[in-house]
């Protein structure tokens, strides 16, 4: 292609409202545009590295064995009632009424429909194991869509979908589809790490995250220092702590403090001279019809998932004020463990407030807070209805099975779930087995993050003066670049490209009328790996300059070689 011929926008000026280097190259660069908070314009450059990532992403799943379809976008919203996710999903589901009135939602992934697909095509095991897989855009009313296509309300997925007929099976294809995310981001040319996730909406047990360690990832990866655990933040299992201090049982009885109107764990504690790892934050829960109280340090947070986990429910929510004043007796702010216990249905302590010497928390009466409550003495830490365990995100200091633990952040590019048979039970996605018994398919499901894959990329390759994409996912592998408007250097310039095209290269030609100083600006900001530079001078002495873009210096070549020499380079390059 003839860069004069192409739509490609360089500019300037950093947006505003783009934060992260990611976002500001893509425009500076001209790979995309921005529309609407969250929706973006690809631009050619931007859409021919999109293309190569769905090829690479397309070749991959082929080869695994996965089979390609197409399912709407346009979904009606009774079907994802009838998973109870129109509710699990409320807030990032679009949803619309059309003109007879009848709800509808833009896919933000599509279980429902494939598992609906099933249920209407899936009769024989003789039919299974089965990979369905799409590459098409997805919508999600994201709370806060930043970061330019890092998180964005309409993006590209490629969303894969298992069924089979056996645990074991599931394993295998759970297995396939993790091996085939390896070659994708391997040929993608991202260095990634893949860590145990929680499984969140979904539903469903194994899952892991493959994410690509960078400062803007809004994910935090926790692994142990010798690589050989990693997790999600929202998952990673830490070892309960030593009882701390000395107190405990022998501590001085509680002692009720007045604190008007001082409800926040950091207002208790300048108020009361305290630190937040002497408080217990007391949370209410309800989870379907049951009350869940959870206590967790002053300086933890809270983990749901794992909540969940221990309770043994798919979901917890906060309880209102209403539900939090009638339990504890007392304004939002104010609830405490003492005597809570006998009122819920489940109190469930982290372990790190079971190891406290003793604590501060809430009097479960407005405008006052209790000190000295020992767990054990103060409230039960065993019984019927108490559950202790690892209910809070990991902080720094953790350990996991007695390793420290690393903290960075990460990018979540892919994610493969066992999911079971949440929705083929909903769904009636079921099969006959040998022995014509009938059973529910037994599912998975794998989603690639297309756009996240190219903003990684750039997110962990570039520099000040702007994108180093790796030659397999840039939008073109070489850039042949004519200083100068000689004849000579043009006929020359012309012949390499000729002849890079001829040996099945994506070549850019930088055929402009413009300064040097121009052409190379451009050519470090849009990424192209391999640069091929025709001069005046370079050339009287019959040699041009090729050069890696990620190098400082050129190496000069005699012209003659250039193409064999910029071909050898891209092998290289291009090797996964
Ligand atoms: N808003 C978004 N913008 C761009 N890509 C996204 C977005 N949400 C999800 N993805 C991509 O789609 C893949 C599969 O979707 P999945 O449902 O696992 O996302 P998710 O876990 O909800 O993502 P996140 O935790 O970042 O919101 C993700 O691994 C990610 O690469
Ligand atoms: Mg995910």
């Amino acid at each position: 292609m003839r860069y004069s011929q192409m739509l490609i926008p360089t500019v300037k000026e950093v947006p505003a409202d783009a934060e992260v280097p990611s976002h500001q190259l893509m425009i500076r660069a001209g790979f995309i545009r921005k529309l609407a908070s969250g929706t973006y314009t690809y631009l050619p450059l931007g859409w021919r590295s999109l293309l190569k990532i769905i090829n690479i992403v397309r070749e991959e799943m082929n080869a695994s064995g996965a089979q390609e379809i197409l399912m709407p976008l346009l979904q009606p919203l009774e079907l994802w009632e009838k998973t109870g996710r129109d509710v699990a999903f409320q807030e990032i589901l679009f949803r619309f009424a059309d003109h007879h009135g009848r709800m509808n939602t833009l896919s933000p992934t599509a279980e429902e429909v494939v598992t609906s697909l099933a249920a209407d095509e899936i009769r024989s095991y003789k039919q299974l194991p089965i990979n369905l897989y799409q590459i098409c855009p997805k919508f999600r009313d994201e709370f806060r869509p930043r970061f330019g296509v890092l998180r964005s309300r309409e993006f590209i997925m490629k969303d894969a979908y298992s069924f089979d007929a056996t645990v074991e099976g599931l394993d295998e294809s759970y297995r396939k589809m993790y091996d085939a995310y390896c070659r994708i981001f391997d040929r993608c040319g991202l260095t990634y790490v893949t860590v145990e996730a929680e499984s969140g909406g979904m539903g469903g047990t194994d899952t892991e995250e493959f994410m690509v360690l960078s400062d803007s990832g809004e994910d935090i990866v926790v692994q142990t220092e010798d690589g050989s655990y990693g997790a999600n933040v929202t998952r990673v299992e830490v070892d309960p702590p030593a009882k701390t201090g000395k107190a405990g049982r022998d501590a001085p009885p509680t002692q009720e403090v007045h604190t008007p109107g001082v409800g926040s764990i950091e207002a208790v504690c300048g108020f009361l001279d305290t630190q937040p790892h002497e408080m217990i934050k007391t949370l209410i829960y309800g989870a379907g019809e049951m009350s869940v109280v959870a206590l967790v340090r002053g300086d933890h947070e809270i983990n749901e998932g794992k909540l969940c986990n221990v309770c043994g429910v798919s979901a917890v929510e906060l309880a209102n004020e209403q539900t939090i004043r009638q339990l504890s007796g007392a304004e939002v702010g104010f609830a405490g463990p003492m005597g809570l216990a006998e009122k819920v249905n489940r109190l469930v302590i982290d372990h790190s407030v079971g190891a406290m010497a003793a604590g501060v928390s809430g009097a479960n009466k407005t405008d006052y807070h209790v000190k000295n409550i020992v767990p054990g003495r103060d409230f039960p830490m065993e019984g019927e209805n108490v559950l202790v365990g690892d209910i809070r995100n990991a902080v720094e200091g953790d350990t996991h099975e007695g390793k420290k633990l690393r903290f960075s952040r990460g990018i979540e590019v892919g994610h493969v779930f066992k999911l079971g048979t949440k929705y083929s039970e909903a769904l009636g996605a079921t099969f006959l087995d040998e022995q014509d018994n009938e059973k529910p398919c037994i599912m998975g499901c794998y989603g690639i993050g297309i756009n996240r894959i190219l903003a990684a990329a750039i997110e962990i390759g570039h520099d000040e003066a702007g994108c180093i994409l790796p030659a397999n996912i840039a939008p073109f592998e070489v850039l042949v670049l004519p200083l100068g408007d000689s004849e000579a250097v043009g006929a020359e310039a012309q012949r390499i490209y000729d002849e890079l095209i001829a040996a099945g290269t994506d070549v850019l030609l930088d055929d402009r009328e413009a300064r040097p100083g121009v052409k190379f600006k451009d050519a470090d900001l849009i990424g192209i790996p391999l640069h091929v530079v025709v001069g005046q001078r370079g050339l009287k002495n019959g040699t041009v300059e090729i050069k890696r873009r990620k190098d400082a210096e050129a190496m000069t070549v005699p012209a003659g070689d250039a193409v064999g020499k910029a071909l050898e380079i891209l092998a290289e390059m291009t090797k996964t």
